[in-house]
């Protein structure tokens, strides 16, 4: 117990959660978010509530576009939609001039409700229905990414009827290790996704697709997992892929226009993790790809990325409101906000850790160990372990950072709990993206 406290008093104001973007403390020791205080964003817009910190958004979408490129080499920076997508999202995508990538008929048809240019939509998924595929190619949409050997003949007869063509990838399967969350990891030889460079049959699968008629072979896809801080482990899948397009060139002669090295940047959630400087990554990951393509002579291949996480994790922040606090029998001290695993299923799913800081106390020191509980009915329904904070009270604010990926896409309505609203904030304004789920929306689907 003692040490604890010598612990707690040791830890600086502010050092408990590390401020991103235009996050401060305000004169009056507020949580301060794109110029409005944390106080003034409850009024506004209640809470639960995903903030998201619209210049810190623009400014890493910027930071992809403007050093993923190289005068020697065409690229092209494609936002993983999965992380985070509504209509809003989608037009600022467009707006900061990277591509986007969808998995599902459900995000092809938000990002084509924000007029997202269609040439500019990459299209994945291990299981495209047919109607996906039809939706795709009826929109006109530029790339489908095909995942394996059985789905090329579902889209060149789609395809077919239509009497259209399309630009493909194949998704492959690189065999590079990464090291992450078991559960994310989607690289390994027996992984679902792509297949394998390993296999004698790709290459007949890259001559199957080179001479349809209907299909554009235009390259090869692979994504090495999520959440990966290792420099090596991308540049080695890179060059991995180069020197598989030179052996598929060499046994076939065909000779690829792209490679897509999909994304999996990984971020600080908190002080355990340790990123890469982005900056210095993505020009060095250009320079050894244009080496390497020269090495053996591969000319001019296009490279793209599909970032998500690394765009939008840092920008976005969730607000809770305390409604209680509970000391147990066993010593436990708990606080309870008015959110949890449905907004945020991560820490229930794969053990995420994250930051948090009490946003009307920004400048009282820690004095507390707190276990942050959600609201749903189960026990494992728990956002932070051992968060070190001022003591809480009923109706402080509670902010978690980082929670800008894979928060709002991943939740869920358990408990029926309404999903929290969205809004970007920005020059001391926001603007609503996602209105609040209200009970009647809950209901919606059910027949009376
Ligand atoms: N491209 C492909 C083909 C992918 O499968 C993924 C992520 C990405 C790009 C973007 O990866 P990112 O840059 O966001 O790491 N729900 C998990 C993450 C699953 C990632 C799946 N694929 C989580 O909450 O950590």
């Amino acid at each position: 117990m003692l040490i604890v406290f010598f612990y707690l008093n040791f830890l600086k104001v502010g050092e408990y959660m590390k401020l991103f973007g235009t996050m401060r403390t305000n004169d009056d020791g507020i949580l301060e978010i794109g110029g409005m205080s944390a106080l003034d964003i409850k009024k506004e817009f209640g809470t639960p509530l995903y903030i998201v910190d619209e210049k810190l958004l623009r400014d890493t979408c910027r930071l992809f576009v403007n050093n993923f490129k190289s005068d020697d080499l065409r690229t092209e920076v494609i936002y993983a939609s999965k992380a985070f997508l509504n209509i809003g999202m989608a037009k600022l995508v467009n707006e900061e001039n990277l591509s986007i990538d969808v998995v599902s008929g459900g995000e092809l048809y938000t990002v084509l409700k924000a007029n997202f240019p269609p040439e500019k939509i990459y299209m994945h998924g291990n299981n495209k229905t047919a109607e996906e595929i039809d939706m795709a190619i009826d929109n006109n949409i530029g790339t489908m990414v095909i995942d394996n050997k059985q789905e090329i003949a579902k889209v060149e007869s789609a395809l077919e009827s239509k009497d259209k063509k399309m630009d493909v990838l194949l998704r492959v399967n690189p065999g590079i290790e990464a090291h992450t969350h078991e559960y994310i990891q989607t690289t390994n030889h027996d992984s679902k996704f792509g297949e394998s460079i390993f296999s004698e049959d790709i290459y007949d699968i890259s001559r199957i697709l080179d001479k349809s008629d209907r299909l554009n072979f235009k390259g090869f896809h692979c994504h090495i997992g999520s959440q990966i801080f290792e420099e090596e482990s991308f540049i080695q899948a890179a060059l991995a892929m180069i020197d598989f397009a030179k052996d598929v060139k060499d046994k076939t002669g065909i000779s690829i226009d792209s490679l897509n090295l999909g994304g999996g940047f990984g971020i600080y959630y908190t002080e355990e993790d340790r990123p890469m400087d982005l900056e210095k990554f993505l020009q060095r990951l250009c320079k050894e790809i244009r080496k390497k393509l020269d090495e053996l002579e591969l000319g001019d291949i296009k490279i793209l990325i599909e970032p998500g996480r690394s765009i939008i994790s840092n920008a976005g922040t969730t607000l809770y409101e305390i409604g209680g606090t509970k000391e147990t029998y066993g010593g436990k001290d708990y606080i309870f906000i008015d959110g949890g695993m449905g907004d945020n299923p991560r820490p229930a799913l794969y053990q995420a850790k994250y930051e948090g800081i009490i946003a009307n106390k920004m400048n009282q020191n820690p004095s507390h160990k707190y276990t942050i509980a959600g609201k749903c009915c189960e026990s494992g329904d728990i956002i932070i372990r051992d968060l070190e904070l001022p003591e809480a009270e009923v109706g402080d604010l509670l902010a978690v950072s980082t929670t800008g990926a894979y928060n709002y896409s991943m939740a869920s309505n358990y408990n029926r709990i309404p999903r929290p609203a969205v809004v970007f904030i920005k020059d001391g304004k926001g603007r609503i993206v996602v209105k609040r789920e209200t009970y009647d929306d809950l209901i919606r689907n059910d027949v009376l």
